[in-house]
């Protein structure tokens, strides 16, 4: 817990332990449910809470800055990692209301089983003084859920963001400190959560932009001090640019796939194209969505088995295709036994990407000369496709 400017508290949990986010997403570095007390002359407000298995923390934390009342719980996002100690502090406060906008309160309705009488609903743009303090909400859909928004703290010039810019970073640091370290979190985070909705994000980062802020305070990961460090890497991550990268996630069960995958690795590097493979039965799914972020081509390999690709190559088709990343250019590789409609079934599974399919390479057994020299010309398509789109450097080839 720590006063980040006068009267203004974070009062939320690390988590440094946790592993694994909504059963799904890798934390290598654990989390963090940042929740922020607002005292002003008149009104307290907290703004946001923590995951249900840290409201302990929360409560003691309150309890350590002697809150005897709480009239607002500011609740800018209906996830439970925020949201779920919400009825405890309900219950510990029986005076306070819960604010929010129309879909939030019907999600912790619907969710957390919250009564209609404990809400105030809030419009876009309004603003709820607090006594020498005043709150501001600005509303930003898809920062990832449709009900998210940001509230602007206007005489500290702080801007709490909730999950957009957060990070899955436990740190004994509450501000930024190592800022290649936070970019990685923040890029991983990014990559997991927010990429699907890059165009709205967009519009929400040029909505946040008109404020004048000195901080931003997520509800993950440590504050910023300097916003302009966050801001930068979302509008370059939420660009059309990409880079002169391939992500290549494959999975081999026989060794005639890796024999494939280790051949078109080194085709790509010798043309100086950047390559991330990644072997799908010990790959962090974190790594790899990060490493769309920025990538303009997708290669996906697999052996064909029961008829189609391999459970792990689907499970990589299935991730990419929900993230939505900015690709251009997708194919498929691998061998096969006697036949099966592996390309059939991964193609089928990218309907989300806006890419073109590059002619795929299927090897019945082990690869012949002849299959090593297709794999060439893929990565020599490769290398002509990001050449037309000027990604490779000059003097590749
Ligand atoms: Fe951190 Fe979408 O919850």
């Amino acid at each position: 817990m720590i006063e980040i400017k006068k009267n203004v508290f974070e009062v939320g949990s690390k988590h440094f332990d946790r592993r694994l986010f909504d059963e799904l997403i890798p934390l290598p570095d654990g989390t963090t449910y940042n929740a922020y007390i607002i005292k002003g002359f008149d009104k307290t407000a907290l703004i946001d809470t923590v995951d249900p298995v840290k409201t302990d923390v929360l409560l003691e934390h309150l309890k350590e800055l002697k809150i005897s009342k709480i009239d607002y719980v500011i609740a800018h996002h209906g996830e439970q990692d925020h949201s779920g100690s919400i009825p405890a502090v309900l219950a510990k406060f029986p005076a306070a209301k819960v604010v929010t906008n129309e879909k939030c309160k019907v999600e912790l309705m619907d969710h957390l089983l919250v009564a209609e009488d404990r809400f105030i609903v809030v419009a876009d743009g309004e603003k709820l003084p607090l006594g020498g303090k005043t709150l501001e909400f600005i509303f930003t859909p898809w920062v990832h859920w449709p009900e998210t928004f940001c509230t602007y703290l206007a005489e500290d010039k702080i801007l709490f963001t909730c999950d957009f810019f957060g990070s899955h970073l436990a740190s004994s640091e509450a501000y930024v400190v190592d800022e290649c370290k936070v970019y990685e979190s923040a890029k991983r985070y990014f990559a997991e959560i927010m990429m699907p909705f890059r165009s709205l994000i967009v519009k929400n980062i040029e909505k946040i932009s008109k404020y004048d802020f000195t901080l931003i305070a997520p509800s993950h990961g440590p504050i910023y001090d300097k916003p302009k460090f966050i801001i930068d890497a979302y509008k370059d991550w939420t660009s059309d640019r990409v880079k002169n990268e391939v992500v290549f996630p494959y999975v081999s069960m026989h060794g005639s796939t890796k024999a494939m995958a280790d051949h078109f690795v080194e085709a790509l590097a010798k043309k100086g194209i950047t390559v991330k493979p990644f072997n799908l039965t010990e790959t962090d799914i974190g790594e790899l969505a990060i490493s769309l972020v920025d990538a303009a081509t997708i290669v996906i390999g697999s052996p064909t088995v029961l008829a189609g690709p391999h459970p792990a190559a689907v499970y990589a088709a299935y991730l990419a295709n929900a993230l939505r990343p900015k690709l251009r250019y997708a194919s498929i590789m691998g061998s096969f036994g006697w036949g099966g409609k592996t390309v059939e079934t991964i193609k089928g599974m990218l309907t989300n990407l806006k890419v073109e399919l590059l002619e795929p390479v299927l090897v019945k057994g082990h690869p012949k000369e002849a299959d090593l020299k297709a794999l060439d010309s893929l990565a020599q398509t490769v290398y002509n496709k990001h050449q037309a789109d000027s990604l490779v450097m000059k003097g590749e080839n």
